[in-house]
Order: structure tokens, then C-alpha cells, then sequence
């Protein structure tokens, strides 16, 4: 997170290669190259993601999943970014299998314990044909707040349409609020940073990460008590 440029990592929930939600990913990482900042990607369908088992212990147990795959690594490469967009399509009125998979395994089994994603800016893309869109978007919503990030308010959600069977960035209109959102993540982005370096601290304090301690006690500065 340190590093010379912001680094945007966008992770594709799709199991088409080429298909809409890719297409709005490296339309995304266009438009962050364009602000000079790094643009990763991670496709779910290349990784060895396993369902969770049914163990059924994530809610007690005090270490992180023993399932052996993907995810430790994909968790690591989430760490070092400033910012990450979630980019899945809707399948069956809800969200596609890879990323459901993948925010259920990345969550209970790696996230909860520290949640190492607070204070970065969160971005969500979801791509469908007309049903569903805005419900699967929320669940993503309700997911990046889980895990403490910023979501920077930009317009209207990035929900992108087409009813096609040919993959294609066709809906102008939400192709603008993508643009919107990627811009003001980047602003945020950058915010955070030059606050991290003129003052050494995490803009938001980073004491209270687990919802499962209880809350450390907070006093309002004099600033603020001034009337
Ligand atoms: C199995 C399946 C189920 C789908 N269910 C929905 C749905 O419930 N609502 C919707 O709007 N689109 C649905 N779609 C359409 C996809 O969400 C849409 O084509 C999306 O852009 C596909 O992304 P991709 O090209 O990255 O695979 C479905 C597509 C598939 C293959």
C-alpha cells in the first residue's frame, strides 16, 4: 500500500473470459493508468477457490481457514492494494457462484479476525441484463462496510447492461457512473495517502477491527468539543 503509485486491485467474479464483467474491469484499469496509478486484476476462474467445507466453525474458531488453496494468496495481494473493485455478473437473480464463493471463504475464513481491508476504497461493478442488478449490488455494498472500506459516494451505481449475447460495453449510461466511481476512488485514494504521509496516521483509527471486541473507548477531540 506504501508503494510509488496508488495501487487499484479489480477482482472479476465472471467465469467468462472476455465477457461484459471483464470488459468493464480493463475498462476500469484504463481509466486508472490514464490517472497514473496501477491497475491490478485477479479472475476468480483461474484460482483454486474451494466452497467452504462443511466444518461449520468459522464463527468460533481464532485462526484463519485451514482449506488449502487460492486464498491465502489472493488475500495477500487484497492487502497491498490502496483500493479494490468487486466486479461480478448476476446469475439467477443473485451474485454469480465465483464471487458468492469467494466473499464467503475470503470473510469468515481470512477477513473477520483483523479485517486487514479497513481504510481502503472500496468499488463494486455488476453486470446483468436487467434483473437483479441493484440487489446484488448491495449485498457487495453491505460486504465492503463489513470490512471497514471507504465507499466514496460517486452517483449512481456502476450497473452495467446488456441484454445482447455478445459481450460489449454498450450501456452508456452506466459506463458513466463507472467512470464516476473509478474517479473518486482515485481522489480518495490519493486523499488518504497525502494524510497518511503528512501525518503518519491512518485517517480512521485502526483500534477497533474486530466486531467481536468490544468498541475501545472514544473522546471527542477539543476541536471538536469547542462550540
Ligand atoms: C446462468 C446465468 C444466469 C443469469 N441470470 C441473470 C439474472 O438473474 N439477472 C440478470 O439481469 N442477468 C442474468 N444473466 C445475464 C448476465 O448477468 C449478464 O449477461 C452478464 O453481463 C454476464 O457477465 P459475463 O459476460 O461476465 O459472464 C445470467 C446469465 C447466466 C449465464
Amino acid at each position: 500500500m506504501q508503494g510509488a503509485q496508488p495501487i487499484i486491485l479489480g477482482i472479476s467474479g465472471s467465469e467468462r473470459a472476455g465477457g461484459n464483467t471483464d470488459l468493464a474491469l480493463e475498462y476500469a484499469g484504463r481509466l486508472v493508468h490514464e490517472r497514473g496509478a496501477e491497475f491490478r486484476t485477479i479472475h476468480l476462474r483461474d484460482h483454486r477457490i474451494s466452497p467452504c467445507s462443511p466444518c461449520g466453525d468459522c464463527n468460533s474458531r481464532l485462526t484463519p481457514c485451514e482449506l488449502r488453496d487460492d486464498m491465502p494468496a489472493i488475500v495477500e495481494r487484497m492487502k497491498q492494494a490502496d483500493g479494490i473493485i468487486y466486479a461480478a455478473p448476476v446469475h439467477g437473480f443473485g451474485l454469480a457462484h465465483l464471487m458468492q464463493i469467494f466473499i464467503e471463504r475470503a470473510g469468515v475464513g481470512f477477513l473477520r479476525f483483523e479485517r486487514p481491508l479497513a481504510n481502503k476504497v472500496g468499488g463494486i461493478i455488476v453486470t446483468g441484463r436487467r434483473y437483479s442488478e441493484a440487489s446484488v449490488h448491495n449485498q457487495l455494498v453491505d460486504n465492503l462496510l463489513l470490512n471497514r472500506m471507504i465507499l466514496v459516494g460517486s452517483g449512481f451505481p456502476a450497473l452495467l447492461r446488456n441484454t445482447g449475447p455478445e459481450p460489449r460495453l454498450q450501456d452508456t449510461e452506466g459506463l458513466e457512473a463507472l467512470e464516476r466511481m473509478v474517479h473518486r476512488m482515485l481522489d480518495m485514494t490519493l486523499l488518504l495517502r497525502r494524510h497518511q504521509a503528512a501525518t503518519g496516521e491512518p485517517v480512521l483509527p485502526l483500534d477497533d477491527r474486530n466486531e467481536r471486541v468490544a468498541r475501545p473507548p472514544r473522546e471527542l477531540t477539543p476541536a471538536v468539543n469547542t462550540p
